[in-house]
């Protein structure tokens, strides 16, 4: 059995889906692992480190794909639905390919896999069962997002975060504000609470209040109509009514003029992500404020947020895009992500027979399994198309 490992070509992608670690408990199962030269260099991770654990490397992508049964990947690999050269070209027709494929967002490029009989599987779908926390990806990449918004939300902001009092006079602790408590809000509440600032958050789902306030932040919520948990089965956010979202943006607009660094993070699987601050917020907002939103790829929490970039707006308020934040924490996201993916696919490996052992009576499988035969099989991938027909 052979697994093969790619370099990641997507702009700001600086992670890599295997770590000498990986490559070792791979290695150790009988199975063979070929990387391509470079692919871990950006996560810190040199070839001759992969070589140590294992490894053989490769100059090109083709002669590392040769005779692979499975490919770990970070992104997706670029298809023509990218609008630009066929990246799957490389790629051993009937290979198993796990990869956070960003299904909702490119649902062509899942009907190129099908096209090449490509067996794929979504990191971001895997049940959130306790079986497969070890797996689940969304979680360890959210985790590190949430902390490094924080970190670098307050590198741009001009002033201090926590309480001083000096010789010269006290600084007053920064008041930030998260939006969205989910995995990345937390961790965000967590550092900024770590770093002194005086913490409070906000969230649709009526659970988080408890978890807000455990880690001692303040919650700020709208009551919502007849018991409404603002959930769905899954955990997930809903969709608020019209109503909820007057309230919601009214009590915002009130709490974030008073706020220094406001991180957003409000995301709902599927759609785009729910709009929360306002050009009229934003100028409410005193001189010299920094707002991050990490929604920004998904269409952002902000109105004024910009992809990628840093802008300052005329009232002097620093609005930060960054995109993929996990990338910027590459040797730690890379980590935790490799374990992620062996984990899940230890799952597919007979041990004893050194063979490929797909089970498809399990959950685990079936959930985030985008195409298989040739295919497009996901549920979800089927309804949204049917929906856009
Ligand atoms: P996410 O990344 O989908 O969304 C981020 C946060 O934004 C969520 O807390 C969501 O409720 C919130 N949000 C959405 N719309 C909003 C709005 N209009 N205003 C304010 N906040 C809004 O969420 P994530 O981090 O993936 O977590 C989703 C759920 O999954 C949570 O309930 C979490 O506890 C659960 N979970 C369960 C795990 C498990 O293994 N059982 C592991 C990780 C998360």
């Amino acid at each position: 059995m052979k697994i093969a490992i790619p370099l990641e070509r997507r702009a700001h992608e600086r992670r890599v889906a295997a770590t000498p670690d990986t490559v070792k408990r791979f290695v150790s199962m009988g199975i063979e692992v070929s990387v391509e030269s470079g692919a871990g260099e950006k996560a810190a991770i040199l070839d001759n480190d992969y070589i140590v654990a294992g490894a053989t490397i490769h100059k090109t992508r083709i002669e590392t794909f040769e005779g692979a049964d499975i490919i770990l990947k970070v992104q997706r690999p670029r298809t023509t639905s990218d609008g630009g050269a066929d990246g799957l070209g490389d790629y051993p027709d009937g290979c198993v390919l796990v990869a956070l494929h960003n299904p909702f967002g490119d649902p062509i490029g899942v009907e190129h896999y099908a096209a090449k009989n490509i067996v794929s599987f979504a990191m971001e779908f895997l049940p959130r069962i306790s079986r497969a926390q070890s797996m689940d990806a969304l979680s360890s990449q959210a985790n590190l997002a949430g902390y490094k918004a924080v970190v670098d939300a307050a590198a741009e902001y001009g002033r201090g975060i926590p309480m001083m009092m000096t010789a010269a006079g006290r600084i007053n602790p920064a008041k930030v504000f998260v939006m969205g408590a989910g995995v990345a809000g937390l961790q965000a509440i967590a550092t900024a609470r770590r770093i002194g600032a005086v913490v409070s958050a906000t969230d649709v789902r009526a659970v988080a209040k408890e978890e807000v306030e455990s880690l001692g932040a303040t919650f700020v919520m709208v009551e919502s109509e007849n018991d409404d948990t603002g959930q769905t089965e899954g955990g997930y956010a809903k969709e608020m009514s019209e109503d909820y979202k007057r309230r919601q943006a009214e009590l915002l607009a009130t709490h974030i003029s008073g706020q220094d660094i406001v991180i957003t993070t409000a995301l709902i699987p599927g759609r785009t992500a729910p709009v929360l601050i306002s050009d009229e917020m934003i100028a409410s907002m005193r001189t010299g404020s920094v707002i991050l939103d990490l929604a920004v790829e998904q269409g952002g929490n902000v109105t004024q947020s910009v992809g990628g970039e840093i802008i300052t707006t005329d009232n002097g308020v620093v609005i930060m895009g960054h995109f993929n934040l996990p990338s910027r924490l590459a040797s730690d996201a890379s980590a935790l992500y490799a374990r992620n993916l062996y984990n899940f696919v230890e799952l597919m490996i007979d041990k004893e027979r050194q063979q490929l052992e797909i089970d498809w009576d399990d959950e685990v499988i079936t959930n985030s399994c985008l195409t298989r035969d040739g295919k497009v099989i996901h549920p979800a991938l089927l309804k949204e198309k049917k929906n856009s027909i």
